[in-house]
């Protein structure tokens, strides 16, 4: 579903990526895991073609993110950072709308993908209402709708529970899980073990730019002989620094 082929990323005499190689299923949850400034957002954004590589290559559904960037874009579903930009004016309905003919969705495709997705995230009581008074649980919803409108067969989260309350970050979860239900590949960032435990079929941890381990949770106890992830993940990256 995804490749990275030696996938490094320079910014000036920075090197943000090195050499990255791993492949990412269709239908999964894969975790990016790593402290701050491990790499995870430049390898998403990397996947996103929003960034090219500096060397190597990555495929998304077949497509070479540099060279079939917009086949690419048709396939995934991004959603980068806390904020979630709506526009306040508009209601729900309306923000998702502007996303759909973004992806040159047709009208009466795009209203029963609405219904569909309004639905199934239980926004139905305020999908014509103005988002400037919504809570940031409903905010959030309208933000997944959104990167979900054009149905992508794949999910680019970055650190997506970063900055909300418990309720809202199990919403995320929730959200995760039901992507995953309908089929959709899923890759999120995160900082924190215990959120990617809950999750991921597979974990790729990261450290300064590098692979540390790739596997699923069950593996990496084995092969680690550590049944806390926690202690597992900050002994690897420990070691990642000597
Ligand atoms: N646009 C940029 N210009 C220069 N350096 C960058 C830029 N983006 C990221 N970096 C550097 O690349 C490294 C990886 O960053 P990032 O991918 O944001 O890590 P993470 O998301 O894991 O915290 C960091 O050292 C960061 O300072
Ligand atoms: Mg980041």
């Amino acid at each position: 579903m995804i490749s990275l082929n030696n996938v490094t990323k320079k910014f000036d005499d920075k090197t943000a990526t090195y050499e990255l190689n791993f492949k990412i299923n269709e239908g999964e949850i894969f975790g990016l895991l790593g402290e701050n400034g491990a790499g995870k957002t430049t390898t998403l954004r990397m996947l996103a073609t929003m960034l090219k590589p500096t060397s190597g290559n990555i495929t998304v559904c077949g497509f070479d993110t540099v060279k079939q960037d917009s086949k690419v874009r048709e396939n995934i579903g991004i959603m980068f950072g806390g904020e979630t930009g709506l526009y306040d004016r508009l209601t729900a309905k309306e923000n998702i709308e502007y996303f759909g003919m973004l992806y040159d969705m047709d009208k009466n495709k795009l209203d029963e993908q609405i219904k569909k997705i309004s639905k199934i995230l239980e926004m139905d009581e305020y999908i014509d209402k103005r988002v400037a008074n919504f809570s940031k649980g409903m905010k959030q919803k309208v933000a997944f709708a959104r990167t979900i409108i054009h149905n992508p067969k794949v999910l680019l989260l970055d650190e997506p529970t970063s900055g909300l309350d418990v309720t809202a970050a199990v919403q995320v979860h929730e959200f995760i899980k039901s992507c995953k239900k309908d089929g959709r590949t899923v890759v999120f960032s995160s900082h924190t073990m215990s959120e990617v435990e809950k999750l991921c079929d597979r974990v790729a941890i990261i450290h300064k730019g590098k692979l540390i381990d790739l596997d699923t949770l069950d593996n990496l106890r084995v092969k680690y002989n550590e049944e806390n992830l926690e202690k597992l993940f900050t002994d690897l990256i420990k070691g990642g620094n000597e």
